[in-house]
């Protein structure tokens, strides 16, 4: 790894945080906020914050130093600034072999689904702003250069376009839809495709809708692999069976 690498891939963080610029964010952004990811950006390319772009950053890089095999996805990407950094990442470090898959509805949360009844006090689908069109996002990778045949999209309700989705190994699973059935979806069709050693990302661990349904899933499924934060929101664990 190069110095230069390690300059661009900080660079491209600052960037699609808006660190640079903070106080022509308006809204709640101070340091602190953009630190733990807990204002909605009026400009910014994603809300997650500085720690857990760290941490994504930091997973990646030992994805590629141990060799897990597998793909990235995101499924919650809003305006696509965890992609485009993982697309970056790749490019930087000139990986050819994986792909970043970029699944959201593009417009917004779905409405509770009675399947799920833990769901039905969620109002996230009634929030605008949560709603970022395909085009928009796609021009978001545009303007870094990163929109390319290694992006590839998922567009639709995650229990529509991930049981179908052209993947077969991921590296790295980041959630990051909010309500139970949202994270619920996307443990069924994705877990049994991460690989030993890959990281399941969970953004909204700190929302009662999304860490039930994790707990539920690892209780179905036996999972006992220790579960860490990255702040105080959000956690991840490697899988190790
Ligand atoms: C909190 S935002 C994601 C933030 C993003 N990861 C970032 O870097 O800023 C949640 C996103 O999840 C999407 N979403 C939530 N549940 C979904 C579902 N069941 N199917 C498709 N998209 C969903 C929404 O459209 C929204 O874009």
């Amino acid at each position: 790894m190069t110095i230069g690498t390690e300059l661009y891939l900080e660079l491209l963080k600052k960037t699609i945080l808006f660190e640079i610029w903070l106080e022509h964010e308006g809204g709640n952004a101070t340091f602190q906020n953009r630190l733990e990811g807990l204002d909605w950006p009026n400009i910014a390319h994603s809300m997650i914050g500085r720690l857990r772009m760290n941490q994504l950053h930091q997973a990646m890089n030992i994805v590629i130093n141990e060799q897990i095999p597998g793909d990235f996805i995101e499924t919650g990407v809003w305006r696509g600034g965890a992609c485009i950094f993982m697309r970056g990442f790749l490019k930087a470090h000139a990986i050819r072999n994986r792909r970043v898959f970029v699944a959201d509805s593009f417009e917004g949360l779905p409405a509770p689904d009675p399947k799920y009844p833990i769901d039905a006090t969620s109002t996230f689908h009634t929030q605008d702003f949560l709603r970022v069109t395909l085009p928009e996002v796609q021009q978001n990778f545009n303007k870094y250069g990163l929109l390319d045949r290694q992006v590839t999209f998922l567009k639709g309700w995650f229990k529509d376009t991930l049981p179908t989705a052209p993947i077969t190994q991921l590296a790295i699973a980041r959630l990051d839809g909010d309500m139970y059935s949202s994270t619920m979806d996307s443990l069924t069709h994705l877990y049994p495709k991460l690989s030993i050693g890959g990281f399941l990302i969970i953004d909204d661990y700190s929302i009662g809708y999304c860490s039930a349904a994790v707990h539920d899933y690892r209780a179905m499924h036996g999972i006992t692999d220790p579960i860490l934060p990255i702040d105080n929101y959000s956690v991840y664990w490697r899988k190790t069976k």
